[in-house]
């Protein structure tokens, strides 16, 4: 099939999420100018570049996260694993602004070491990171669209040592949990390895 998009795709659901995926989840955790702290999950995420190591999430409106990033200039990032899935999902609840969803989802708040927001103790990794840039995407016309791009350099790290085997890290260990379309989510259960071509011509 094909169609124009804005034609509309004449199925029971949008399917570009669930063809965009999947996509891993960066389960944002942030602190407001006036010390209330937040979380939610982000699959609208990816990390851009090494050197400096920077990633970035995209909210679809300007939501606490990005509120609270707003006034402080940091975040976290951390990663979830299979047995915090239902955590992550309870913790994008649309709680009341300064509602703490750690609290909601059972979670532990830990404290950073270079910045003032919190992360997920619980997390198998978490990024501590300090905001670069915060876009304004738009569309084809020029307009802005409703989505707010953030995007951080990481400046710290913290992995739990669980998840490595022989110093690399392990995902059949970590078991990351990303995000496909509809309501579905994946794990990883199996990896396999491939080496990059040199050219030789
Ligand atoms: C797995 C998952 C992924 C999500 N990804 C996004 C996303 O990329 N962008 C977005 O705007 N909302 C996303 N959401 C919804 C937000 O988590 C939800 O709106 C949340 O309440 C936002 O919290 P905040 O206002 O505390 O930032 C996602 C929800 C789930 C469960």
């Amino acid at each position: 099939m094909f169609y124009r998009y804005e034609d509309g795709h004449g199925l029971p659901h949008d399917p570009l999420k669930a063809i965009v995926a999947p996509r891993p989840i960066g389960w944002i955790s942030s602190r407001s100018g006036n010390g209330r702290i937040n979380l939610a999950p982000y699959s609208f995420f990816n990390m851009i570049s090494t050197k400096p190591c920077l990633i970035m999430f995209s909210s679809e409106g300007r939501k606490d996260s990005v509120s609270f990033i707003e006034e402080t200039g940091e975040f976290a990032t951390n990663l979830v694993s299979a047995n915090l899935s239902v955590a992550m999902n309870k913790s994008s609840v649309d709680a009341p602004r300064g509602v703490s969803e750690f609290d909601y989802a059972g979670l532990r708040a830990a404290d950073c070491n270079l910045i003032s927001a919190p992360r997920v103790a619980e997390a198998y990794a978490s990024f501590e990171c300090v905001v670069t840039d915060i876009q304004h995407p738009k569309d084809r016309n020029g307009n802005p669209v409703q989505a707010i791009m953030v995007t951080g350099e990481v400046i710290g790290v913290h992995i739990n040592e669980a998840i490595l085997t022989d110093g690399l890290v392990d995902m059949t260990k970590a078991q990351p949990v990303s995000r496909l379309g509809y309501m579905d989510f994946a794990s990883v259960s199996e990896t396999f390895q491939m080496f990059r071509p040199k050219w030789e011509g």
